[in-house]
This record gives C-alpha cells, structure tokens and sequence, in this order.
C-alpha cells in the first residue's frame, strides 16, 4: 500500500534581496512521494530544485504553499521534520582536516550512535561505498568526486527515514557515479525514501522510481520516468529574428515561460513546453510586427538538457 511521505502542494518561493529584484525561484509546485521511493527532481540549473529541498529540509521557509515530510509541516512543526531526515545539499562540505573514518565518527557520535555501532556500520558503509582504501586518508587530500562520496556514505550511516541528496554525484567520473548510486538503490531496499536533485536524465533513469521535471520554478512533467519519456520528452524551439531592440524583446520572451532562451544579438532561440505555447509566441510576436523570421521545431528534452549542462561545462572550462 502507498503512504506518501513527503507532500508538496503549490509550493512557492520569492527570494528578495534588497536592490534586486524578486526571483520568483517556485512558481506553485505540487508532488507527493511514497515510502521506499527514489524520487528524483529533475531540472536545469535555476531551475529550482535547491530550493525545493532547502524548503523540505527547513533551511528556508516557502513565501506560499505547503509541505510536509512524515506528516509534519516543515514551517510549523520543523523541529519534527528535523528528526526524521538527514541531508546531502548542494554545497555543504565535509570534514576536511579529518580522516574518513573520523568523519563517519564525529557524524555517528553526534547523532548518539555508541562507538562499536560505528565501526559496524562504518565497515558496512565502506563495502558499500568502495571506502576502505581512503578511511585513514584526510578529506583535504580527496579529489572532489570523493569527497562527495564520502558525504553520501555518511548520510546512511544514521538511521533517518527520509534522505535529501541535492547532485550527489557532483564531480564524479563513471565509475564513481556507479558505485554511489549502486549503494543509494540498496539502501532504498531497506525503506528509506530518498530524494535526490540531478540535471542528468540518465542517472535518474537509472535510480528514480518516479521523477518530477521542474525549470523556472514551474513543472514541467512527472510521473515514472516512463511516463515522463513517453510525455514530456517533447519540447519546442521557436527561432525568431526581431528588428529592433532585442533587450526588450528578450524580457518579453522571458514573460512566456519559456524552457530556455539562447540569444545571440537580434536572434532568440526559444524552448517552450507545449506545441500551444510555441503557436501562442508566434501570434503574439507576429501581432507585434517586429519580427522578421520565424521557425517552429520539435526537440527532446534530453537534447535541451545535454545543450544546457554544455553550455555550464564549457563556461567553466
Ligand atoms: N538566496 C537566494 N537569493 C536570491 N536568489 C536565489 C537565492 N537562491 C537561489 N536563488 C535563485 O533562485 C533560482 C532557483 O535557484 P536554485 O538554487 O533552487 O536552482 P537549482 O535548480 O538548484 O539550480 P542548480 O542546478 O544550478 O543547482 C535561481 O534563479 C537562483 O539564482
Ligand atoms: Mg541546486
């Protein structure tokens, strides 16, 4: 039988800072997950999904909307919420001056765990993990990919029922990812609901049992990742050149929610969810007479992922 534990509904979150202005980060999102589940949250970067498990893990609070994990709601009743889960988020960093194995001892201890307890499931933990050749080595001297491992592990190592994994495989070559998402399917064996963020579309075909698609803080698509295969695959690209004054046109771009925007000077290369929405832009452009060319075509999501994750990479490179 389901028993959902982690309920969304029309989640919001404006983030204002002074002199800027407000990021509507959630735009009303709903999902629920069951016990025993891997559930992945799915989008770009911006997208939203940060936010999302900062709201569930009570670091911040939604500006509208509600959720609950186990029952509690994370606003009213966080310090219950904070009993029930632990949390990989996106930058939080390991204990660098100290040993692996030391890392799994200072979490244990200051979660209760007796020190023999530790060392058992420590052991457990490195056999899952592939750790035991790094447990005497100091978190500073581990590559990045590592150190992310190791914070996995060490989520598991205490017996919380819901577990927050913002990009666990950050900085992970092939093999890495394997084991780590290898160990996270089995630990979900034991009942653990799990729910992890990713922009990859095949690590979470290989781990979610459901997924939810978000991107500008709306969802896009979600279901099982069948189901998000079959029906959310499908996005569309609006090309358009306009004549005049791009920014302005831009900002009216970005009114249409779109998926993503690529520009490059008077030219925009839209990405919308729906074939409604990409005829929609057009009208309303054309209507405004300020464009000279329009095109309309059918791409994948993956496609658009695999664009955007390149675009990040080569930024960085
Ligand atoms: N503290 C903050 N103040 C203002 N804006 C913020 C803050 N945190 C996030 N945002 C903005 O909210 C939006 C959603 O950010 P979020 O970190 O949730 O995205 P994400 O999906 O986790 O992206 P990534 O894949 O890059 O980690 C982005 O536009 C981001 O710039
Ligand atoms: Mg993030």
């Amino acid at each position: 039988m389901n028993e959902s534990i982690i309920e969304v509904q029309n989640l919001a979150k404006t983030y204002h800072k002074r002199g800027h202005t407000p990021v509507h980060a959630l735009k009303g999102i709903s999902f629920s997950v069951q016990k025993g589940q891997i559930f992945g949250l799915l989008g770009p970067n911006g997208a939203g999904k940060s936010t999302t498990i900062k709201i569930l893990t009570t670091l911040i609070v939604p500006t509208s909307g509600k959720a609950a994990v186990c029952g509690h709601d994370v606003v009213a009743q966080s310090t219950d919420v904070r009993k029930q889960i632990c949390a990989v988020i996106q930058d939080n960093a390991l204990e660098i001056y100290l040993s692996v194995r030391n890392n799994f001892k200072t979490f244990g201890k200051f979660h209760g765990i007796s020190a023999k307890e530790i060392d058992r499931r420590t052991d457990r933990l490195c056999e899952l993990f592939g750790l035991r050749e790094y447990l005497n080595e100091s978190g500073i001297d581990l590559s990045g990919g590592l150190k992310r491992r190791v914070q996995v592990a060490k989520m598991f190592l205490i017996d919380k029922p819901v577990v927050f994994l913002d990009e666990a495989t950050t900085g992970m070559d092939t093999f890495n990812k394997r084991t780590t998402l290898n160990a996270i399917r089995e630990e979900s064996h034991k009942g653990r609901t799990i729910l992890l963020t990713t922009h990859l579309l095949d690590e979470a075909e290989i781990l979610c049992d459901a997924v939810t698609i978000i991107n500008h803080g709306s969802i896009l698509a979600q279901g099982n990742i069948e189901e998000v295969k079959s029906m959310g695959l499908q996005l569309y690209t609006v090309s358009m050149t306009c004549q005049s004054d791009p920014a302005a046109w831009r900002r009216w771009i970005e009114q249409c929610a779109p998926v993503s925007i690529e520009q490059s000077e008077n030219s925009f290369i839209v990405t919308v969810a729906t074939e409604d929405q990409a005829l929609d832009m057009i009208q309303r452009a054309r209507a405004a007479g300020v464009f000279q060319y329009f095109e309309i075509s059918r791409t994948s999501l993956e496609d658009t992922f695999i664009e955007l994750i390149d675009k990040k990479t080569e930024r960085k490179a």
